[in-house]
């Protein structure tokens, strides 16, 4: 928790379920021992702890307490000067994220549960049916028998059929994978497990035990590689049905009880069992306990580790298992992957979200440095859960909230079990008409958020950035936690309290125009910006160019599509990236990059429209090019040094020619 700005804070890295975000909430679900040094003029500088072990950081404005449970300590020092030089760095040693698959960058829908078949088809259909864009609908741990991993339950009798209906109408299908192993004699992934000794045991050699959603698990010890191969394969029942993406929850570990705790609990929950009404009251009773000297690991030598040494690698070595499942039964196929919890470097094979908000005004505006903070750390592919998840959503948040998500990487509605829906259309009409106008505009996006995508994953920097990327001179930028950059040149200020139509709005350097009426806005002035309920303040820097395509229900449903590049200003220079969003060709060529570049004088525009690389089909067919701001009187517009078809549209000016056009 807290703001992007940590001078003044004490933060402990020990990847630990913390349901209830209070602005103080230390620690977390990940845990990412890496700091960036900045102030003006200075070059920025980057610390990695180089250890998985606990480590605790204490941040004044001129000491940095770093201490390790660990004998020695390796730290890097990280020179940039540039802030994004620093993160370039810092993932070239521990890893950049690979291109996802497409549909992992449309709007994704997920509540604990939708849990039977039928009910999850309603959800899906009723999207197509209103024409709210979605790619994807998430499982929650209600699609299990009883909750043991790696089963399908009564409510999905035929999950094969089920994924398929999904598919037929352009959904996927992800479902959660938790690490706890339900104890049960009868129970095949139990039994397999134990066949290996596959799970961790306590300091005597007895199988450690704690209570999650299953009742009694034991967990995987990932650090083995044959433990990770058996988790591996233990996937197959899932990628048999079709399943096209995999979400690791509960991966700290969490553990909702110990033995101990659970006699003490059992009278708030009755006989035992979990009941997920009670679940807060009960456990609200016992923080989290440490269990670091009391779980022993053993690695493929037999060498022995505290739990408190690798703990914070538990979720990352779970996600090397879970990709390994990917290359076994999707071969070919990018993978997708969800986690709560990880490690620096997670990014390589998983996408993070940040885990059990609230549906309340405070989180909406949290999550915005806490993203960033993600992103700065390494991790581009972050997001929240958009609505909320615990408590009851309502309609102007979950409106403000989707405005909002659009400009996360990650883009998914989730909400707890016991609070009220939040589905775009379950607060009425209007309010369904806002999120579907956003969420479409996602869609409409897709071409210029894939581009983003493909930077993160050449130079590591961040998608969703802090304003301070523009200016790292300007310490005012540096305690700005309620606007956001989407990229190098759209400006997000979203609307992050009730009963508000308007904010004041940081232009930092630069001219930025207002992306809903073309107004420039001049910089290091604030603005007084107006944002009724379906509105919300989009920037665009000047001389850059956006990219966008024409609304889909979901990505990639059409073979062909349009490419518009709106062009804000009267030169620049901007870049688009694509490839088939779904193998790995793009890995050896198979991917297209162009460059446009716009110049103009007192006769009018000269245009470049280059194909820097040329490797893939390619989707993108007829191009229009639209001059936000053009002056009225343009004489000359030349494309590649020929004249080009150019009209105006009201205040638009509109240049027309094709993809085949490209030199
Ligand atoms: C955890 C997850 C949440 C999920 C729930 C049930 O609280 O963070 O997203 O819905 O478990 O699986």
């Amino acid at each position: 928790m807290g703001y992007v700005d940590k001078r003044g804070r004490e933060m402990m890295m020990v990847n630990t379920d913390n349901p209830l975000h209070t602005p103080d909430l230390d620690p977390m679900y990940i845990s990412i021992p890496f700091f960036i040094l900045l102030s003006p003029k200075k070059p920025a500088i980057g610390f990695f702890i180089n250890s998985t072990s606990y480590s605790f950081f204490k941040i004044n404005d001129d000491t940095y307490t770093i201490s390790v449970k660990d004998e020695g300590i390796e730290i890097y020092a990280i020179y940039g000067p540039k802030i994004d030089d620093v993160i370039t760095h810092f993932t070239g040693m521990v890893g950049r994220m690979e291109m996802p698959p497409a549909w992992s960058i449309g709007y994704q829908q997920s509540r604990w549960s939708y849990s039977t078949d039928e009910e999850a088809l309603d959800v899906a259909r009723r999207m197509r049916k209103d024409s709210i864009p979605c790619d994807v609908l998430y499982l929650d741990i209600d699609y299990m028998d009883g909750y043991r991993v790696f089963t399908w339950g009564k409510n999905f009798p035929d999950p094969k059929k089920f994924v398929s209906e999904m598919k037929e109408i352009g959904f996927k299908v992800v479902t959660i994978v938790d690490p706890g192993v339900k104890i049960d004699e009868n129970y095949a992934v139990y039994k397999s497990g134990k066949s290996i000794d596959a799970f961790v045991k306590d300091r005597y050699g007895k199988e450690f035990t704690g209570y999650v959603w299953p009742g009694k698990c034991s967990f995987p010890d990932f650090l083995r590689p044959d433990v990770r191969e058996w988790w591996s394969t233990s996937h197959k029942v899932l990628f048999d049905a079709g399943v096209e993406g995999i979400w690791n929850d509960m991966n700290e570990p969490a553990i909702v009880w110990t033995d101990a705790q659970m006699d003490k609990v059992k009278n708030i929950l009755g006989k035992g069992e979990i009941n997920f009404q009670l679940l807060g009251e009960a456990k609200a009773v016992f923080a989290q306990e440490d269990h670091g000297d009391e779980i022993i690991h053993k690695d493929e030598n037999g060498e022995r580790w505290p739990h408190y040494k690798v703990r914070n690698i538990y979720a990352y070595l779970e996600a090397i298992a879970t990709s390994r499942a990917f290359e076994l039964y999707r071969p070919g196929k990018r993978p997708f992957l969800l986690t709560r919890a990880g490690f620096a470097g997670i990014q390589k094979y998983a996408a993070v979200w940040t885990g059990d908000n609230s549906s309340w005004w405070e989180h909406l505006e949290a999550e915005i440095a806490i993203s960033i903070g993600l992103g700065l750390s390494g991790v581009s592919f972050t997001g929240t859960d958009v609505g909320g998840f615990g408590g009851n959503s309502n309609g102007e948040l979950l409106a403000r909230w989707t405005e909002m998500g659009v400009f996360f990487p990650f883009f998914r509605n989730h909400s707890a079990i016991g609070t009220v829906h939040q589905e775009p259309w379950a607060f009425g009409e209007k309010i369904e008409k806002i999120i579907k106008k956003y969420i479409t505009l996602r869609y409409e996006l897709f071409p210029h958020m894939y581009t983003a995508f493909h930077s993160a994953h050449e130079n590591g920097v961040p998608i969703m950035r802090p304003l301070f990327f523009i200016d790292q001179d300007n310490p005012d930028l540096y305690s700005i936690n309620d606007e956001f950059l989407f990229g190098d040149s759209l400006l997000i200020a979203p609307i992050t309290k009730p009963n508000t139509m308007w904010r004041s709005v940081y232009i930092p350097k630069g001219r930025w125009i207002d992306m809903r009426n073309g107004k420039i806005y001049e910089e290091d002035h604030v603005y007084k910006i107006d944002a009724p309920l379906d509105e919300i303040p989009i920037f665009v820097k000047e001389n850059s160019m956006i990219f966008r395509t024409d609304p889909m229900n979901y990505i990639f449903e059409k073979e062909k599509m349009t490419l518009y590049v709106d062009v804000y200003g009267q030169e620049g220079r901007g870049y688009l990236y694509e490839d088939d969003g779904e193998t790995l060709e793009y890995k050896k060529g198979g991917y297209n990059l162009y460059e446009f570049a716009v110049g103009s004088d007192m006769k009018g525009y000269t245009l470049s429209f280059k194909a820097k690389h040329h490797g893939y089909a390619g989707r993108y067919e007829k191009i229009t090019m639209n001059f936000i701001n053009a002056p009225r009187k343009i004489a000359n517009i030349n494309l590649n040094g020929k004249k080009v078809n150019a009209y105006f549209d009201g205040n638009i000016l509109k240049v027309e020619f094709e993809i085949k056009d490209a030199t």
